[in-house]
């Protein structure tokens, strides 16, 4: 009797409930799941070597060595993310081995964050929340705590994909009749005309723009793209949000624009490193507010993208065309 040898594959973390249980309920496969938080690089390369797919996060780094040690019989690397910057596709194009990713599903809740943010920002709502806490709030004021408003405002977004798109959709009825959608990237989209938005120079938009919304892939051209060069021609009242990577802004560069008084609020839910310290410098400034990258962190969310990865990772596993697969250029 011949024994069937079973695929194996590593998880690197839990996945939401429902996902979880699909994965594991797989009889065919033999599932190698790491349980405790960011799986430490040397457990990663321990554990990687001789799988057949990895299902891995954001948090993990699967560059060349990890490739590579895992070993000729690996089939497909499957990220529970739509970016998938920290997974070398220069080393899986080189042995044909296809990277699996979740588009789609995860763009209303990273456009809704956005909407959250841009107003948390214009609202000052950190500084509120910690008057109530701290007991600062004494009384109503005619001039406490203003902040502004979007009716007739420039919204600038760059990268204008479908969670760029999104969050155009659901800023647009806050502008009025005077206000406007500029956005700025690589090509003319058709459907930007739904929200009426124009593409323009970056240059235009970080110049014109109430509201810069950064909503782009991290590549090597976009990495620090907003350097402090960029912070000294915005607008000083300028609302700049981040619900993409940290690398996309230059952090000391910020650090320094807000020392000098260059932007009027800033409001970010990614950051370089993550976690931030409660220490760093960026903290210290009360027109900053930073959320743990929870952009696309709602059950239905997360749920929707593990079961896309795991379809990715079978797909794989079996030779087939991944449903949502990179394209390598
Ligand atoms: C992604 O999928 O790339 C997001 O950043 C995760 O929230």
């Amino acid at each position: 009797m011949s024994v069937q040898i079973k695929p194996r594959i590593l998880l690197t973390k839990t996945l939401p409930l429902a996902a979880q249980k699909r994965i594991e309920s797989f009889d065919k496969i033999e599932l190698i799941h790491w349980k405790d938080g960011v799986i430490p690089r040397g457990e990663l390369l321990n554990l990687v070597k001789g799988v057949d797919g990895l299902l891995c996060m954001i948090t993990d780094e699967i560059d060349e060595e990890v490739i590579e040690t895992a070993g000729n019989q690996l089939k497909v690397v499957s990220t529970m993310s739509v970016g998938y910057d920290h997974v070398s596709t220069a080393a899986l194009k080189s042995r044909s081995i296809p990277l699996g990713y979740t588009p789609g599903v995860l763009t209303d809740a990273v456009a809704d964050l956005a909407v959250l943010l841009v107003l948390a920002a214009a609202r000052r709502l950190r500084e509120g929340i910690s008057a109530v806490l701290n007991g600062d709030w004494i009384t109503w004021s005619p001039t406490w705590l203003l902040g502004s408003q979007l009716t007739d405002k420039t919204i600038g977004i760059v990268g204008f994909g479908r969670i760029g798109l999104g969050t155009a959709k659901r800023l647009k009825p806050f502008l009025g009749s005077n206000g406007k959608i500029v956005y700025a990237g690589r090509t003319v989209k058709k459907e930007a005309e739904e929200v009426d938005a124009k593409k323009v120079e970056f240059d235009v938009l970080i110049k014109e723009a109430d509201v810069v919304i950064i909503s782009c892939s991290l590549t090597e051209e976009t990495r620090g793209m907003f350097n402090y060069e960029v912070f000294k021609k915005m607008k000083r009242s300028v609302i700049l949000v981040n619900i993409a990577r940290g690398s996309m802004i230059n952090q000391p560069d910020l650090v320094h624009a807000l020392s000098e008084n260059r932007l009027g609020a800033v409001a970010l839910d990614v950051t370089t490193p993550e976690p931030l310290s409660p220490n760093d410098e960026l903290l210290k400034f009360k027109n900053v507010t930073v959320i743990p990258h929870l952009g696309s962190a709602t059950l239905e969310t997360r749920t929707a993208m593990a079961n896309i990865a795991i379809d990715n990772l079978l797909a794989g596993i079996k030779g087939e065309k991944l449903p949502y697969q990179v394209e390598f250029n």
